[in-house]
C-alpha cells in the first residue's frame, strides 16, 4: 500500500519507497514504504519479526537495503556502504543507547567529540571537555534537563537501574534533539521503565516534537503509542500494512491489523 500526498501536503522529512532487505533466506523488509512528516510523532508498531528494527536500521543508515529508495527532505539518499551511510547520518539520527558510565555531557558528544583549538586538537586530538560541557548545557537547557546532572556519570544519577535507563534514554533524546536536525528515532524507549520513568520519557518526546523535530517511536506499548503518537505506521510481514491517524483508529483495531486478524481498510491513509 502506498501513500498518496496531495499538492498541499507537507513534504515528508524522511521517506522510503519499496525497501527490501534480505538476511540470507529471511526477507526482513518486503517492499516497505515509509514517511514521517515535519513535527509529528510517528509510532511504528508491529508484531515481533514484522521488520520494525530492520526498517529503522535502513532509514538510519545502519544497514543498506537491497532495494528501494530513501529520501531525506525530498532528495534521494544513496549509500555506497554501511560506513558511508553512518557517516552521513551521524548527526541526523540517533538510537536509544547512551553509555551509562559517561557523563551526560560526554554522552551528548559520543558521535562527534569536539577537539581543542589549534595544534592540541589537530595534532594530538585532544578533546575539549569544557567546550563540550558548555555546548551540552546550552542544548539541555532547551529541554529542561538539570545542569547539575550534566557532570555526573549517568549510572550514579539514580542509584536505581530503572531510573538510570530512563536517564540514558533522556540523554539519547536530548542528543538527538540537539544535533539531529532532521529526525529522532527511538526503538522501544520505554520498554524497561516503570510508570513514572515511562511518563517522563513520553513527556520528553512531546517536548522534542513541540520544538519541531519529528520523532519516530517504535513501541510495543499500545497505551504509550496511543497517548503520544500523531500517526501510526502499522508494520506487518515486512511492509507497511497501514498508515493511520491515531485519533481515527481504536487500539483493538490497530492490533487486529497488526496481527493480520483484520485487513487494513478505510482507516488507512493510503
Ligand atoms: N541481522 C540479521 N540476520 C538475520 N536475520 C535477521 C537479522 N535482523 C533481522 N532479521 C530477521 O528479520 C526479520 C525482521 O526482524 P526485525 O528485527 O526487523 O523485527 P522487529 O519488528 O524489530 O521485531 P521485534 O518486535 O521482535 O523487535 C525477523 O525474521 C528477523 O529474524
Ligand atoms: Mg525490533
Amino acid at each position: 500500500m502506498s501513500t498518496t500526498t496531495s499538492a498541499s501536503a507537507p513534504q515528508p522529512v524522511l521517506q522510503a519507497r519499496g525497501l527490501v532487505k534480505r538476511y540470507g533466506n529471511v526477507t526482513a523488509l518486503d517492499g516497505c514504504d515509509f514517511e514521517v512528516l515535519p513535527g509529528e510523532i510517528l509510532a511504528v508498531i508491529g508484531d515481533n519479526g514484522a521488520g520494525k528494527s530492520s526498517l529503522i536500521k535502513a532509514l538510519s543508515g545502519a544497514t543498506v537495503p537491497d532495494e528501494g529508495e530513501i529520501l531525506l527532505d525530498g532528495k534521494p539518499v544513496k549509500f555506497r556502504s554501511p560506513l558511508d551511510a553512518r557517516a552521513r547520518h551521524r548527526n541526523r539520527v540517533s538510537g536509544t543507547r547512551g553509555a551509562p558510565a559517561m557523563s551526560i555531557a560526554e554522552n551528548l558528544f559520543l558521535a562527534r567529540e569536539l577537539l581543542k583549538p589549534g595544534w592540541r586538537g589537530s595534532i594530538f586530538k585532544m578533546i575539549d571537555k569544557r567546550r563540550m560541557l558548555e555546548e551540552a548545557t546550552a542544548h539541555m537547557k532547551d529541554l529542561q534537563i538539570g545542569i547539575r546532572l550534566m557532570r555526573q556519570a549517568v549510572e550514579t544519577l539514580s542509584g536505581g537501574q530503572r531510573q538510570g535507563v530512563a536517564v540514558a534514554v533522556a540523554v539519547a533524546v536530548a542528543r538527538s534533539a540537539a544535533f539531529a536536525r532532521h529526525v529522532v528515532i527511538l526503538d522501544e524507549p520505554t520498554a524497561a521503565l516503570g510508570v513514572k520513568e515511562g511518563n517522563m520519557v513520553l513527556e520528553l518526546i512531546r517536548r522534542v516534537r513541540d520544538r519541531g523535530l519529528p520523532v519516530i517511536l517504535i513501541s510495543h506499548n499500545m497505551p504509550h503509542v496511543f497517548e503520544v503518537a500523531d500517526r501510526i505506521h502499522l508494520q506487518r510481514l515486512g511492509r507497511r500494512a497501514a498508515l493511520v491517524n491515531t485519533k481515527d483508529v481504536h487500539m483493538s483495531e490497530a492490533v487486529a491489523i497488526m496481527t493480520g486478524a483484520k485487513e487494513a481498510d478505510v482507516k488507512a491513509i493510503a
